[in-house]
């Protein structure tokens, strides 16, 4: 298959073994994965994940004793082990999830972003470039973000072509590893793809993100902290959505494409603080203006029209419902929340899983 036929998306969709989806314990990687095993059940996901702070396997409670997904616990930098990955069930295709995400972290502490998210992502894609010499269709799909192309002004999108300006160390270690992405399909004819996604929301987010924050600490009456004035602009999208997005750049997309997506959902921060207290029936009173973030990128935006033309890729869910879906999930999960934050969801499943 060439190129040209590979960019348009009418080729027919690969399809594949086995795939390696890393860090599917954490939110999106989660949530991809539940989308691959209801779909493909035909498909056999080998899920690495290290479990950081932010990997939970309650996430993935509900495909327990499912054959088609195993749990693999491990770190994408340590390369002897990811070889021995490669070796063992010989993956045609790997998405990347894994990575340190918080922005916030990375100000406190920028080594160990540089670590997973760069070293990490070079150590996968070498494994793949040294087990894939006699599998052309094999496929490598990099998840970044739209935090790479750095900030907005009050107009405009980001393109897939917008230059690649990161302000924080988390953004500049996601920007560092798509330029590995790079360079392995132009070095090394790695069959890649990269995905440059806005916020997600939905179900098994993290409470230190500004949407489970807020519903966690209106939950407990707690202060709601908002950085500087609180007119920050993040353009949200529903995680399944998202979790579509990949799967269609997966099976379709073109080798060293990027595509951007994103649901046409610019909100600012204050407005979405609001509008969830409103729906828990709290008040706003729980507001706190706090400094602001050190380096905070002021809007995001993307220009989804590539992906959208191309491999056909819509948004679902629309906002409105969305977040009335994500508020509904943690009101019904509030075990799930619970254990997230008295750090019991570290030891839920330890001993069911056998550490390599
Ligand atoms: P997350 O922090 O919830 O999950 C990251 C997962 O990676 C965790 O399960 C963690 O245990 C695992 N991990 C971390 N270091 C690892 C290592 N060295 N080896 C193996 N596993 C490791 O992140 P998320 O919000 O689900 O984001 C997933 C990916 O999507 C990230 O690459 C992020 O940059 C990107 N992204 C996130 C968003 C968003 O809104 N959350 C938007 C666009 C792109
Ligand atoms: O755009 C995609 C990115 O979205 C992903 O690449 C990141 O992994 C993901 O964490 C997210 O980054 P943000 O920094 O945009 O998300 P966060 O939830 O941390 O913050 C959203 C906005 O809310 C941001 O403007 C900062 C603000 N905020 C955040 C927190 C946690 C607050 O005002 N108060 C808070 O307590």
């Amino acid at each position: 298959m060439n190129k040209d036929q590979m960019v348009n998306g009418n080729q027919e969709s690969g399809t594949f073994k086995t795939i390696l989806v890393t860090g599917g314990a954490g939110f999106i990687g989660s949530n991809f994965v539940l989308h691959m095993v209801s779909k493909y059940p035909q498909y056999k996901i080998i899920n690495l994940d290290s479990l950081t702070y932010a990997g939970n396997l309650d996430n993935l409670k509900s495909i327990e004793g499912n054959q088609s997904h195993v749990f693999v616990k491990g770190d994408i930098c340590d390369a002897q082990f990811v070889n021995s990955l490669f070796d063992e069930y010989q993956p045609d295709a790997v998405v990347n999830f894994a990575a340190e995400s918080h922005v916030d972290r990375s100000i406190l502490d920028p080594q160990v972003f540089l670590r997973t998210n760069i070293l990490g992502t070079q150590t996968l894609l070498d494994a793949a470039k040294n087990h894939w010499g006699s599998k052309p269709d094999a496929k490598y799909v990099q998840v970044s973000t739209d935090e790479v192309y750095g900030s907005l002004g009050e107009t405009g999108y980001f393109e897939e072509t917008t230059p690649l300006a990161p302000n924080s160390p988390y953004s500049a270690s996601k920007a560092s590893a798509d330029m590995f992405v790079r360079a392995y399909h132009e070095t090394f004819g790695l069959n890649t793809s990269i995905t440059r996604c806005s916020n997600n929301y939905g179900p098994y987010h993290f409470p230190e993100k500004l949407i489970p924050l807020i519903i966690s600490n209106a939950l407990e009456d707690k202060e709601i902290p908002v950085y500087g004035d609180g007119m920050n602009i993040r353009d949200w999208l529903y995680v399944e959505d998202h979790c579509r997005a990949i799967d269609l750049v997966l099976h379709k997309g073109g080798a060293g494409e990027v595509y951007n997506v994103g649901g046409h959902n610019e909100k600012g921060n204050i407005d979405i603080v609001k509008l969830v207290l409103k729906e828990l029936g709290k008040s706003e009173e729980l507001i706190k203006y706090v400094k602001d973030r050190a380096g905070h990128d002021r809007r995001y935006a993307i220009d989804a029209s590539k992906i959208k033309r191309e491999l056909g890729w819509e948004p679902e869910v629309m906002f409105d419902e969305g977040i009335l879906k994500t508020i509904k999930w943690y009101l019904d999960n509030k075990e799930w929340l619970e254990n997230v934050k008295c750090g019991n969801y570290k030891d839920y499943y330890s001993k069911m899983y056998s550490e390599k």
